[in-house]
């Protein structure tokens, strides 16, 4: 089959790969029909993690059940489905507790397994005609049969839950402040998913100028960073006031302002964002952190960077009391809800979609994506 196969920073090409095959009596094929590039698959692709080539990229995974081993019991060929990008067994201790990010059973000797992505194990990943998927039962979403509402489903395997994750890391509740911090795809989800918990004011701050209007358009109150620090422009908008919850979701190759929009190494300040949040929050609020951080970045800013140590102002979080949480999604706690949110039209993620491509345009997909390209907010694979 053909397959978004990663050959060397900066570059993806489209190449065969063997065909997937049941593997266990648990194991289902599914034939994809969306698949979409993530923020996360551009860490890889750009060289700042220890992913080596060869790897098939692609954990937003999509399409319609082809074949199911023989122990595969609630899912049927012909089934239309939508997969967690957490690999999960439901069974040990963490799945059992709904830490499906962080299953122990997927990747032996580490918690938390995924498709296509450096060291979250051996799962190939579905920019690609077909995917396998194991413990079919418990890691495939049913979904209404047919094709409506195609993108906005293919957002529940990462994105709408991760930005929800957010949302519920910083425990948003009704008639609360909120700043989130970036406007990708994943802040867009956060800042929306915030709005459907019933915050009164959301603040959503980037300066991709298409990513803050989209955000404006569900309600958001856009705030551009190169214009001033981010924390002062919120505060005079509320009258020096901060507000009750931020979130992350930006992760380590934050910029600074007046940085170019694309990606690379310069202009990058790994901790700013993390310090803002800190900053903006008023005591006794908290911070949720669904951006990335890892524990080992190739291309860090400093020898700390490399190492993942970042330096946070830890005295000003303990002296205002606040609550910090952080760490994967675990999709599985929030997608068959999210699904029912749309299915009721009570949300409708896709808006975040600006491009559908085939699978032979995704390589110039990559490079446009990677840019931040006015216009490249979330691109939509269909092999
Ligand atoms: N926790 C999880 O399970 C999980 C899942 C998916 C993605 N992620 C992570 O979430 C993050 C966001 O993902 P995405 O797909 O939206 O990525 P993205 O790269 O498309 O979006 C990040 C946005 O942050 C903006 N930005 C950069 N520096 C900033 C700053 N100083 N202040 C405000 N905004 C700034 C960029 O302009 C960009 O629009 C990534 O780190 C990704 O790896 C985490
Ligand atoms: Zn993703
Ligand atoms: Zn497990």
């Amino acid at each position: 089959m053909k397959a978004v196969v990663y050959k060397k920073p900066f570059e993806v090409a489209i190449e065969n790969v063997d065909d997937p095959k049941i593997n266990h009596p648990n194991d289902a094929i599914v034939r994809i029909t969306s698949s979409c590039i993530c923020g996360s698959d551009l860490h890889m692709y750009e060289g700042r993690t220890s992913a080596e080539p060869g790897i098939v990229f692609g954990h937003e995974n999509m399409g319609i059940i082809e074949e199911v081993g023989p122990a595969v019991k609630e899912r049927k060929v012909g089934d239309r489905v939508v997969m967690p990008f957490n690999v999960a067994c439901g069974f040990c201790k963490n799945c059992l507790g709904g830490f499906t990010g962080f299953c122990t059973t997927v990747n032996p000797g580490f918690a938390g397994g995924a498709y296509g992505y450096v060291a979250m194990g051996p799962w190939v990943g579905g920019q690609a005609e077909y995917l396998q998927v194991p413990f079919a039962d418990f890691n495939c979403l049913p979904l209404p049969k047919g094709k409506e509402h195609e993108t906005d489903f293919s957002l529940l395997a990462d994105i709408f839950p991760t930005g929800y994750h957010g949302a519920e890391l910083a425990g948003v509740k009704p008639g609360e402040s909120v700043a989130v911090f970036g406007a990708g795809p994943v802040g867009l989800m956060a800042a929306y998913s915030c709005i459907i918990r019933g915050a009164a004011e959301v603040y959503a701050i980037d300066h991709v100028k298409e990513r803050l209007d989209k955000a404006s358009g569900f309600g958001a109150i856009p705030i551009n960073y190169d214009n001033a620090d981010p924390v002062k422009q919120i505060k005079d908008l509320r009258g020096g006031n901060g507000v009750d919850k931020a979130i992350d979701a930006v992760g380590y190759q934050a910029t600074s302002a007046g940085s170019s929009a694309a990606g690379g190494e310069q202009d990058e300040v790994p901790n700013i964002v993390l310090n803002q949040l800190i900053e903006i929050v008023n005591p006794t609020g908290a911070l949720g952190i669904p951006g990335l951080y890892v524990p080992s970045d190739p291309g860090g800013v400093d020898e700390n960077a490399k190492k993942g140590a970042l330096s946070i102002n830890f005295g000003r979080l303990f002296e205002k009391g606040l609550k910090l949480a952080t760490g994967q999604c675990n999709v599985k706690n929030y997608n068959a809800y999210l699904r029912d949110l749309i299915i009721a039209e009570r949300a409708k993620p896709s808006f975040v979609v600006s491009h559908e491509v085939s699978l032979e345009e995704a390589p110039d997909a990559y490079v446009k994506f990677d840019r931040r390209e006015d216009g490249y907010t979330k691109v939509v694979i269909h092999p």
